[in-house]
């Protein structure tokens, strides 16, 4: 059976970026595919090397994986810092990844922009560890959004080369998937991009937001004062409404509100409200488990403390291997 990892970083709540980009396929993978779900708090530090509350933010984001439904019986959920043998892996793949190729990353030179400040290393090596994350487990599927396809790039390109490089077949090439046919791009509210949380609050509406705040976010997305000719291109802010409706409703109330909106017809007032009644339709069956799942602290603990002996056992095996090849002996 093929070998599916993923993982989100632990910077806070889940956004609906997160969910439709990522979390619904590993939930609908978990049936088929021998699943690793793991939450990236190593990586969280390359943006936030003090966070005010790591322990807490893993932890949300380990209560929307299962509200979310992936299943601790079928795939193997775990924090990523209680397998430390990714990070030895990480050491390793570091050796032979070229700092030429690691500041071309784009998402690398995007955090040079963001935090001109905090330009670290492991910034810089932020891909390599991704690629650790993957070939620990020798996974050839990888669910993500399209935004993180480079870094799949990246992946492939580590792990072909140390195959060449000592010679050997072990690690095989793994890929970006999604269910649907093209990787999923959820945009924001704020009119320009990405959903995503370094984007500021209003922009992303998140799983554990109340149904009072996600109307609220809805109503004020940016728009503008509306079509003037028939038929006319939709700009940008309108486009990722119509691209967020097209995700959360039904194909008749996209092509009801399209078809307005070619006649010049459009209310947005009304398109707005249909877009965020049915956003909280999508998203009821996660919210309501949210508080119940959050309560249970010895369920929690319980999961990622199984979670993390299978996904050590992987990844222990992984490691001796690699050491082999590698050439350490012991003596
Ligand atoms: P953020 O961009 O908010 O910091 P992450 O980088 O932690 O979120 O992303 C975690 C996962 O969610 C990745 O698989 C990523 O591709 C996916 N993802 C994040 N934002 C979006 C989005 N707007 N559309 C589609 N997928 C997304
Ligand atoms: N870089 C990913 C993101 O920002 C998170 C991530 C870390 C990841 N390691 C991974 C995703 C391994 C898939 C596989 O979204």
């Amino acid at each position: 059976m093929e070998t599916v990892v993923s993982g989100i970083r632990s910077t806070g709540k889940l956004h609906l970026g997160n969910y439709y980009g990522a979390v619904q396929n590993f939930v609908k993978m978990q049936h088929e595919y021998n699943c690793y779900f793991f939450i990236a708090d190593y990586h969280s530090l390359t943006t936030h090397p003090t966070p005010d509350d790591l322990h807490g933010n893993v932890k949300q984001v380990l209560i929307e994986y299962l509200a979310a439904g992936i299943d601790p019986e079928k795939a193997t959920i775990y924090v990523q810092s209680d397998v430390p043998q990714i990070a030895e892996l990480y050491l390793f793949l570091n050796m032979n990844a070229y700092m030429g190729e690691l500041e071309r990353s784009t998402s690398f030179k995007d955090k040079v922009r963001s935090q001109p400040d905090n330009v670290n290393a492991g910034l810089l090596t932020y891909p390599v560890l991704m690629a650790a994350d993957i070939l620990i487990h020798k996974a050839t599927k990888v669910p993500v959004g399209k935004d993180q396809e480079q870094h799949l790039e990246m992946a492939r390109t580590f792990g072909n080369r140390f195959n060449r490089l000592y010679n050997t077949e072990y690690f095989p090439e793994s890929f970006a998937f999604s269910f649907s046919d093209k990787l999923v791009k959820v945009p924001g509210l704020d009119g320009k991009g990405k959903m995503g949380k370094s984007e500021g609050e209003a922009n992303a509406v998140y799983l554990s937001d109340s149904v009072e705040v996600i109307r609220k976010k809805v109503m004020r997305a940016v728009s503008d004062s509306g079509p003037t000719e028939e038929n006319q291109p939709k700009p940008e802010p309108i486009q990722n409404l119509f691209d967020l409706m097209k995700i959360v409703s039904s194909t008749d109330t996209y092509t009801h509100f399209d078809e307005l909106y070619n006649k010049c017809q459009i209310r947005y007032g009304d398109f707005k409200k249909q877009l965020a009644e049915d956003m909280i339709i999508a998203t009821e069956p996660v919210r309501e488990k949210i508080n119940a799942i959050a309560a249970d602290t010895e369920y929690l603990s319980k999961v990622a403390k199984i979670g993390a002996e299978k996904a050590r056992e992987s990844a222990s095996k992984t490691i001796r291997e690699v050491r082999e090849i590698i050439g350490f002996r012991s003596f």
